[in-house]
């Protein structure tokens, strides 16, 4: 029997709350599930029906490799970047189209030259979402992790950068915490990129569920440095509703540092699929109402659970600009015991009250993909019972 050659793992976390909940649940637990962190349901009408049209297209360029282009949807990069920005035509720069963010963040240390020099890479992954992480450890690229904390309200602090970073992957609006990046937090960090010479990242994959007019994207400071080599890659994934399938996405950036994107995806990717693609543009086109409802419920449903809870004595780490998660200190004490950590706090809760979120030691995440409103009773039941102290 050939053995695995990849180095042992802890298990993963996912799957570790959903065999806690299963447990909970045959006991007779009612499980509150906040731990999904996908919009739950179909993509919009108005995506399915034009991209249902164009499959149905017998021209070939709807059904061919698309690679760095989109054929089948002559110009998707820049209508969809566009979707999102003021007009960036007074800019010098450069789009191109990505099956989603996911398999990209991959390709961004590769392009960066990390296989032809020691290439450092920054990232907003503790706590975060851990994918730059994981491929950086994949491809044997060193890492620092940003300090992200209450304190810095999980925008790090540029002292914090480290002198020898090479790359900032970074996640704006970020995943846990929902927290966003200002035009003038930007435009400081861009300034001392140019500085050092250090290409930014940035993965607005939420950046359509903003709920603040402060959550900018670095495209749109991107103008008062021509000096700076960024990319900025958007989603379709949580814009049309349910559109994570989809894999349907666009970069920005300045050219040089798209060149070398197109470069290293041009030669490891065939693109995406046309006729999907030309569902998420109709919807950008003709359904601005429909995406806007889809940001609009998110935005609804996080100002509940934070009043319920907050009420119950939990404690936000951050309020939330963007995105469908909230993000809350660990208590010190539930249903009268002391909580060991943030582990120890969601198992109890799942155990005892059903109530299931992500846990990233020393803060716990609960989601609104699903119907809060329609949790409401039970949700503050269970906190009543839990009796949070902190
Ligand atoms: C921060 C962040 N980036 C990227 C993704 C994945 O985006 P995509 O579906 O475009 O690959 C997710 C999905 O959960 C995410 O949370």
């Amino acid at each position: 029997m050939g053995k695995s050659r990849l180095p042992t793992g802890g298990t993963n976390l996912f799957q570790m709350i959903k065999a806690k909940s299963a447990e909970a649940e045959a006991k007779g637990i009612k499980l509150l599930k906040l731990s999904i962190g996908q919009p739950s349901g179909p993509a919009l009408l108005s995506a399915r029906r034009a991209a249902a049209v164009a499959i149905m297209n017998e021209k070939e360029s709807m059904h061919e490799y698309q690679d760095n282009g989109s054929p089948g949807v002559p110009d998707f990069a820049k209508r969809f970047i566009q979707f999102h920005l003021p007009s960036l035509d007074h800019v010098a720069v450069d789009y191109l189209p990505i099956p989603g963010i996911k398999p990209i963040l991959g390709l961004v240390p590769l392009a960066c030259g990390c296989r032809q020099q020691a290439v450092k890479v920054a990232t907003t992954t503790n706590p975060g979402y851990p994918t730059p992480r994981d491929w950086c450890g994949y491809l044997g690229v060193k890492i620092q992790e940003l300090p992200l904390t209450v304190e810095n309200a999980f925008r790090f602090s540029l002292d914090d950068i480290e002198g020898d970073v090479a790359v900032i992957m970074m996640n704006y609006p970020h995943n846990p915490s929902g927290q966003v990046a200002t035009r003038e937090w930007l435009e400081e960090l861009c300034d001392l990129c140019v500085a050092k010479g250090i290409r930014i990242f940035n993965d607005a994959a939420y950046i359509a569920l903003s709920h603040t007019e402060e959550s900018v994207t670095l495209a749109r400071v991107a103008d008062k440095f021509p000096g700076l080599s960024w990319a900025e890659a958007y989603s379709a994934s949580k814009l049309i509703g349910n559109g994570t399938g989809w894999r349907i996405g666009a970069i920005v950036g300045s050219p040089d540092f798209v060149a070398d994107l197109k470069t290293v995806k041009g030669n490891t990717d065939s693109g995406f699929v046309a006729p999907m693609a030309a569902g998420v543009l109709a919807a950008i086109i003709e359904d601005k109402e429909g995406i806007s409802r889809c940001r609009e419920i998110y935005g609804h449903r996080m100002k509940i659970l934070i009043n319920l809870l907050s009420v119950q004595g939990m404690q936000l780490a951050v309020q939330p600009g963007a995105g469908f998660f909230t993000l809350w200190k660990t208590p010190k004490t539930a249903f009268g015991e002391t909580v060991q950590d943030a582990q120890h706090f969601n198992f109890t809760m799942i155990e005892r009250v059903g109530v299931v979120g992500v846990h990233f030691h020393p803060y716990i995440r609960y989601a609104v993909c699903s119907d809060i409103e329609a949790m409401l009773h039970d949700l503050n039941a269970a906190f009543q019972k839990a009796k949070v102290s902190y």
